[in-house]
């Protein structure tokens, strides 16, 4: 069965979907995306997410003809179509198109809105209990990263390089020394028995995985703080750790060839993680 996809009011194969060359989202990268896990056909803290994009389109100032309920029906259809049980919804909205290229936008544009549906391979169970590799990079994007932008380019430089170095994610700092995130990712570290992870700011992007970790440091009386990290506290972690959609919580027992910890995914990283999973078995069973 082919992959399907929605463009614009209609489920079609993703081979038959094209967008106009004179679309914002491929000319200035004018658009914003969202990425949800389905978790067995169930979309997982998709109303958040959606939550998230809409915050996202009033600062963009980039108006939909859609409420949040019409695109969550949308992803329960896609799902459906889609046959797939373990799979990303891949949500981009871009600002369209009116002619000829110009930066200044003017109200009007009819916005061009794709969503796709496509299998996730989920992190091996071993391959997380040993626990990922990770090196630190100076932050290279701009300053509203809690707008979840398509503009990716220095995510994709940084990304292909930590690659290239078998490393799962780049923690990255900015000129002050702070920590902010990873590029695919959200930070948190353990130090002198606290859970920090940066606060939400414009240095960051509000994580679903973020707030379900927090969610349950709480629930559990785990000690926790909003407080950004310096990059010469982040060797002396006793466990750290990125949290995202597709990873979920993904124990880091190096950062720039420092063990972290023992060098073994952290035990308060493992007990979050399993946490985790039985949020979303609550959560997505139907
Ligand atoms: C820069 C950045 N930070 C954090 C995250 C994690 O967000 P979420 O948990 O909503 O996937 C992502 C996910 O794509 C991201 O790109």
């Amino acid at each position: 069965m082919p992959d399907i996809c929605y463009l614009n009011g209609e489920f079609l194969p993703i081979e038959d979907a094209y967008v106009h060359i004179e679309d914002r989202g491929f000319q200035f990268g004018d658009s914003l995306y969202e990425v949800v896990r389905m978790y067995d056909g169930v979309p997982f803290r998709a109303s958040q997410h959606l939550d998230r994009l809409f915050r996202g389109l009033e600062f963009i100032q980039l108006e939909i003809p859609y409420q949040k309920e019409d695109l969550l029906e949308i992803f329960d259809e896609a799902a459906k179509r889609s046959g797939h049980s373990t799979a990303f919804i891949y949500l981009q909205v871009t600002r369209g198109s009116a002619g000829p290229r110009s930066h200044v936008f003017v109200p009007g544009y009819k916005p061009t809105v794709v969503i796709t549906v496509r299998p996730v391979e989920p992190i091996p169970e071993p391959v997380r209990e040993a626990g990922l590799k990770a090196i630190t990079h100076p932050d290279w994007r701009w300053a509203n990263n809690h707008v979840k932008a398509t503009t990716l380019l220095p995510n994709i430089l940084i990304r292909t390089k930590v690659s290239r170095l078998g490393c799962y994610d780049a923690v990255l700092y900015r000129e002050d020394g702070y920590i902010t995130e990873g590029t695919v990712s959200n930070f948190f570290a353990i130090l002198n028995g606290v859970l920090r992870t940066h606060p939400l700011t414009g240095r960051i992007l509000a994580g679903i995985t973020r707030m379900s970790v927090l969610e349950i440091a709480k629930a559990q009386g785990i000690p926790f703080e909003e407080r950004a990290i310096q990059t010469d506290e982040v060797y002396h972690a006793s466990e750290a750790f990125f949290a995202d959609t597709y990873g979920e919580v993904i124990p880091i027992v190096d950062i720039d060839g420092h063990a972290i910890g023992t060098g073994k995914a952290g035990p308060l990283a493992m007990q979050i993680w399993r946490a985790f999973r039985e949020m979303v078995k609550k959560e997505t069973a139907r």
